[in-house]
């Protein structure tokens, strides 16, 4: 394979790596709780154009951002005041009708928030929940599980240490004097099982949900295997578009000569067509 077809299908094969990848919403601040009129920005990352930030609230489903909500910016969608109307589940989605994770948002109009990981954190992180109250430091604050009591912190926050799936459920906090936060549901990950001892254990990387070294090596077999499956079609499809359109040259009537050639003529001819194909392929 000479050096230019080499590149043309490296570039194929990046281009369908680009139209394959699923997108993901992250958002900013990462919080699953934000107080009324605070802004929220929602990202959808890993996406190629044509995705858009869509929501479910009270006040309507699939709702598009920019569409009576949002300001649309790239890939991003901006929301400058947060209303308790705008509470609800968000996602990314593609002009074809694929979706991203959701992410549930809660506005409080009280004066009291949970902030907690908005997207599943993984087995075996550390994870940090902060009781807020507005415009001031977190205060001293009592936490809950399912509605039990699980304990008081003297700096509004509490950490978990090495979760596992039974800390999975709904927490809010309460606030002396202040009121209690709404309750957000933290969801924990399983830990894959092809993990190393060399995964980075930094419990800053617990809210942000980064994939660990050991995921990617999985995560880029499957996607060459994908890309593989994707890209078989392709190459057939070429192989006859450039066959018939080689028969055509030589001056046979291309109805006819697809219609009515014998199947083994037709092989035949089908192999000398690919192979002056690519020796034309060459003289490029
Ligand atoms: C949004 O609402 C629609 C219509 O009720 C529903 O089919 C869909 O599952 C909801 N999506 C999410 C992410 O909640
Ligand atoms: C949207 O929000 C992000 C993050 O806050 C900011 O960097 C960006 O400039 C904003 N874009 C617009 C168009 O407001």
């Amino acid at each position: 394979m000479d050096p230019t077809s080499l590149q043309r299908l490296v570039f194929l094969t990046s281009l369908l790596s680009c139209s394959t990848n699923q997108a993901r919403l992250t958002v900013t601040p990462s919080s699953s709780q934000v107080f009324r009129d605070e802004p929220v920005s929602l990202r959808c990352e890993d996406a190629s154009d044509g995705w858009t930030v869509r929501r479910n609230t009270s006040i309507g489903n699939r709702a598009e951002c920019g569409v009576g909500w949002g300001r649309p910016a790239g890939s991003s969608c901006n929301v400058s005041h947060m209303d308790p109307l705008d509470s609800g589940g968000y996602w990314c989605e593609s002009t074809e009708g694929s979706t991203s994770n959701t992410i549930s948002i809660t506005v409080s109009g009280g004066s009291v928030i949970l902030q907690s990981p908005v997207l599943p954190v993984m087995e075996g992180d550390d994870v940090t929940l902060t009781c807020r109250t507005k415009m001031a430091a977190p205060p001293p604050a009592s936490f809950f599980k399912d509605g039990v009591f699980i304990g008081t912190e003297s700096d509004g926050h509490m950490t978990l240490l090495h979760v596992s799936r039974s800390n999975e459920g709904l927490y809010k906090c309460r606030v002396q004097n202040k009121g209690e936060s709404a309750e957000s549901r933290l969801s924990v990950s399983e830990k894959p099982p092809m993990t190393t001892t060399n995964t980075p254990t930094s419990s800053s990387s617990s809210s942000t949900m980064n994939a660990p070294t050991s995921l990617s090596s999985l995560h880029l077999v499957f996607r060459v295997l994908r890309h593989l499956v994707v890209f078989c079609p392709y190459c057939i499809c070429t192989y006859i578009v450039v066959s018939l359109y080689r028969q055509r040259a030589r001056g046979n009537d291309p109805s006819v000569s697809v219609a009515m050639t014998p199947p083994t003529h037709a092989e035949q001819g089908l192999d000398d067509d690919v192979m002056s194909a690519v020796t034309t392929e060459h003289q490029f």
